[in-house]
């Protein structure tokens, strides 16, 4: 049954192919060449009789298992029943030579049918106005006046309903969920809450639009519309900044979405250097997780190291260690630890680093330039410590920086002119709105 209703976006095209031919026959000038093609119509009218018939029957199983809001099927349906009724009776009114008369009316009706019928299926599949689809969507965010809107209900709601309530509406709730309400998003599904306000990796909502097209939990389902970039960074920000159903856009909202909306994005770091060393001496690695590390394969395959030191308490141990293996660590997270000025001689060590996160540590202005010794590092991440930006300027040796986060710091927009002739590749993020998680900034325990 399912394989068979899969067909009918195949089966289809065969009786339009074969019902269009038979129109054309019907309204081919009555000379002599032509005349006796006129013979064949009604062979044809059969055949494409029973080429509908097979498109209305695959049609109807996919209606049982597909993935479609019922209430939109319905006139594609209703049309295509009539398609196949109207071509039985075109059919046998063409044996019957009393009926001439309404040959010609038969075959618009029938042409008619047909270019409705096929409008109505594509537009199931691929959506409202598929002819003139992906621009028009996100112009119509662009759209929106930004200063005036309500987050969730101008620019949320639209991208749900566009991409979403076919099957997570009051149609069909596929997972158990539905996403047409407040309520019901707040609600969750079959696998429980999908939303988590503020936190964006935790909501399954966004999750599954991240995951990768491939995988069969990707939403919306891989045959489907898709979601534009700048819908999954509005839905994005909208969870991010907590996910609110009633407020409106806030104004240090504001400065993020027209970012969304100019689509800048930022330039993307080199995360991982290219070739690969030797394999890090797994005595050292081991030493580290003891101390409550965690330590990954920057990739699959790959000797570089991804360095989280979320549960260390031995800072000074795990330093010393890192520093043995300094040739493969090439990612540190070192986050919420009691990291202080004193400690980053032997970070400043670690230099194949590209990206390090030190962000709410106890370092200070008077510590932070021996991390010029970091000359590969790309991404730096400082938000909320206690500095300053005449200490960020001291970081003239960070040649290749492409992301410094200050968010939480005593550095301001005024700072930013300075500090970006700096580090003029570098985007400076100082805040003022919810700071970007890169996927690799979390780290899963298992
Ligand atoms: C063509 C149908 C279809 C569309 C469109 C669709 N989904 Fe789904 N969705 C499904 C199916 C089927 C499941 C159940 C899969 C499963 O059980 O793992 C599901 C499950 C989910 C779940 C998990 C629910 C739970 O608790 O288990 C979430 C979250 C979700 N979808 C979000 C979305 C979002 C967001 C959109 C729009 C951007 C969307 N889906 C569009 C078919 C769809």
């Amino acid at each position: 049954m399912e394989f068979i209703g899969r067909l009918h976006p195949l089966l289809v095209h065969l009786p339009i192919g074969i019902l269009l031919l038979a129109v054309l026959f019907e309204w081919l000038p009555f000379r002599k060449p032509y005349k006796s093609l006129r013979r064949s119509i009604r062979i044809i009218l059969w055949l494409g009789f029973f080429a509908a018939l097979s498109a209305v029957g695959s049609g109807l199983m996919l209606m049982e298992n597909g993935d479609y809001d019922l209430q939109s099927v319905r006139l594609h349906q209703y049309s295509g029943i009539a398609l196949t009724v109207i071509t039985l009776v075109y059919a046998w009114a063409r044996g019957q030579k009393r009926l001439k008369k309404i040959y010609k009316f038969l075959s618009v009706l029938l042409l008619a049918l047909v270019t409705t019928t096929g409008h109505l299926g594509g537009t199931l599949t691929h959506g409202e106005n598929f002819l003139f689809a992906s621009a028009s969507q996100d112009a119509a965010v662009a759209q929106v006046d930004l200063q005036q809107a309500n987050f969730y209900a101008d620019l949320v709601k639209p991208i749900l309903e566009n991409k979403c309530y076919t099957c997570h509406g009051a149609g069909k709730q596929k997972g158990k969920l539905r996403l047409d309400a407040p309520e019901h998003i707040v609600k969750g599904g079959k696998g429980g809450v999908v939303l988590v306000a503020g936190k964006t990796d935790e909501s399954e909502l966004i999750n599954r639009v991240l995951l990768p097209l491939s995988d069969d939990d990707h939403m919306p389902p891989k045959a489907k519309s898709q979601l534009t970039e700048i819908e999954i960074e509005i839905l994005k920000l909208w969870i991010a900044s907590g996910a609110d159903f009633e407020k409106s856009v806030e104004s240090n909202q504001l400065g993020a979405l027209q970012k969304i909306l100019t689509n800048k994005k930022p330039e993307p770091v080199a995360e991982i250097p290219e070739g690969n060393p030797n394999a890090a001496n797994p005595i050292v690695v081991n030493e580290l997780k003891q101390l409550g590390a965690v330590v990954l394969p920057v990739a699959n395959g790959s000797h570089y190291l991804s360095v989280n030191l979320v549960n260390v308490v031995a800072i000074d141990s795990a330093l010393d260690l890192l520093v043995k293996v300094k040739q493969q660590t090439v990612w540190l997270k070192a986050g919420d630890l009691a990291i202080k000025d004193s400690h980053l001689g032997k970070l400043a060590q670690l230099n194949q680093l590209i990206k390090l996160n030190v962000e709410r540590t106890a370092i200070t202005d008077t510590g932070l330039s021996q991390l010029n010794a970091l000359t590969q590092l790309q991404y730096l991440n400082l938000n909320q410590n206690n500095i300053l930006a005449t200490g960020v300027k001291e970081l003239t040796g960070l040649k290749n920086l492409r992301s410094l986060f200050v968010f939480g710091t005593n550095i301001t927009a005024d700072d930013v002119p300075a500090l970006q002739s700096i580090f003029p590749n570098a985007k400076i993020e100082i805040g003022n709105y919810v700071v970007p998680t890169l996927e690799t900034d979390t780290t899963l325990v298992k």
